[in-house]
């Protein structure tokens, strides 16, 4: 007679430092999905996973499961998909660039994105900044605009990884987030069952990032590269800076307004170097350009030719959104009524700007959520006027506040100006990308 599974066993054999079996891994998954694993075993086998680990194979395992614990999509194969998706940080809108810039340079994206949580903003809310955007479409609304723009990014569906939802939720009040196995199987089944086949990662490292020091960001990027390709993937993650935020606004259609001018060939310079960068590893994983340099060649006259805005312009309209906003944002996009700037005292070079405070401050503001459910004011945030490395004079701008009240506007000015680190000797730009791994 075999003896029945015990959660208990594989509960202890993870606290003794072994590795667990495939079918530990799918029983564990299956049960708490079902509600026969309660919560008090699965936090236990959560905080002796973040003490010991998961090795590559567990991983994969923990991924896979998760992936099939509800619908699976599956696009036609198309070697020209490709999907990208960032761990997340301050002011960044890539996404909102990227997607439009490697569609006019021939590849399919079918995005699923996610909303803003904590300091750290969400595609989703962005996109709804403009009037009539429905990020919110049936599959064959979906599949069709795949077909016709293809370009589509569309809030997350229907019954995804039902298993994620539940297991997050659990480690988010379990101090059971930051461990690399489980963030890294986190994001990779929900791109598995996305239909994802290559994919770029933007995984972040710095202040406004979930890992802040480079070293745990590099171990994390090298879990999602391997566990993609053991799960049949290509796979490129781009380790990149976010100590500072990315671009100079931060808040939601702020943000849509200056990944217009970037669409525009405008910058901001980082903004648009990630953007290159991110979008040369999605066209060569698409097999359209044989190396990430000529990639880049191409998306540089994709975006200096204005095809870039034009597929922006598209997949806003055929998401019900306003086109206008690729000529004229600041018409189309509500502003916050009141605006306070934050003023350098001395002279100098900025030697850091805190990406953490500045999404906290946009966050506070009314651009952000502290839960799920709470409604976000799509106007306010934050514009920064020098970062780092930038010379300035005293009196210069240093960052604009855009908030609802004047009272806010003035302690979040307050606040911001902590922000600001000035130096008085020079100080050089920051590198963008600190490492590739593929
Ligand atoms: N993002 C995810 O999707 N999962 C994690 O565990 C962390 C960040």
């Amino acid at each position: 007679m075999t003896r029945a599974w015990s959660p208990v066993e594989t509960i202890r054999r993870k606290r003794d430092g072994l590795a667990l079996t495939t079918e530990e891994i799918e029983n564990i998954v299956r049960g708490y999905v079902d509600g026969r694993i309660p919560d008090y075993q699965m936090s236990a086998l959560l905080m002796a996973i973040f003490f010991r680990g998961l090795d590559e194979r567990e991983m994969t395992d923990l991924t896979m499961a998760m992936a099939r614990s509800g619908d699976m999509l599956d696009f036609v194969d198309d070697a020209r998909v490709v999907d990208k998706h960032s761990t997340g940080g301050v002011g960044d809108k890539t996404s909102l660039v990227v997607v439009p810039l490697v569609a006019a340079a021939g590849a399919v994206v079918a995005k699923m994105s996610g909303r803003g949580l904590g300091h750290s903003g969400g595609t989703i809310d962005k996109l709804e900044s403009i009037p009539g955007f429905r990020a919110s479409l049936g599959p064959e609304e979906f599949r069709r605009q795949v077909a016709e723009v293809g370009a589509v990014i569309a809030g997350q569906s229907g019954n995804l990884v039902p298993a994620d939802k539940l297991i997050y939720a659990l480690r988010d009040v379990t101090a059971t987030v930051d461990s690399v196995g489980l963030i890294a199987s986190s994001v990779m089944s929900k791109k598995i069952a996305g239909g994802a086949r290559r994919l770029v990662l933007d995984v972040k490292a710095g202040r406004g990032a979930f890992m802040t020091d480079r070293e745990a960001a590099v171990e994390l990027a090298r879990a999602m590269v391997a566990i993609g390709r053991k799960a049949g993937l290509g796979v490129v993650a781009v380790v990149t800076a976010m100590d500072q935020p990315l671009g100079r606004a931060v808040g939601n259609a702020l943000e849509v307004a200056e990944a217009v001018r970037c669409l525009r060939g405008e910058g901001p310079e980082d903004l648009e170097e990630l953007c290159l960068v991110l979008g040369s590893h999605m066209l060569t994983l698409a097999g359209l350009a044989p190396t990430p340099g000529e990639a880049r060649e191409r998306l540089s006259s994709v975006l200096r030719g204005g095809q870039a805005l034009e597929r922006f312009r598209r997949m806003v309209s055929a998401q019900g959104g306003d086109g206008r906003v690729a000529d004229r944002p600041e018409e189309v996009l509500a502003a916050a009524p009141v605006r306070a700037e934050v003023r350098a005292e001395r002279p100098g070079w900025v030697r850091s700007v805190d990406a953490l405070a500045v999404g906290r401050l946009a966050m506070a503001l009314g651009g952000g959520r502290h839960r799920k459910e709470d409604e976000v004011d799509l106007s306010v945030g934050v514009v920064l006027g020098a970062k780092v490395g930038e010379r300035v004079a005293p009196g210069e701008v240093l960052a604009t506040v855009h908030a609802r009240t004047a009272d806010q506007a003035q302690e979040a000015a307050a606040e911001l100006a902590a922000a600001f680190d000035i130096s008085g000797e020079p100080v050089a730009p920051p590198a963008l990308v600190l490492e590739t791994v593929s």
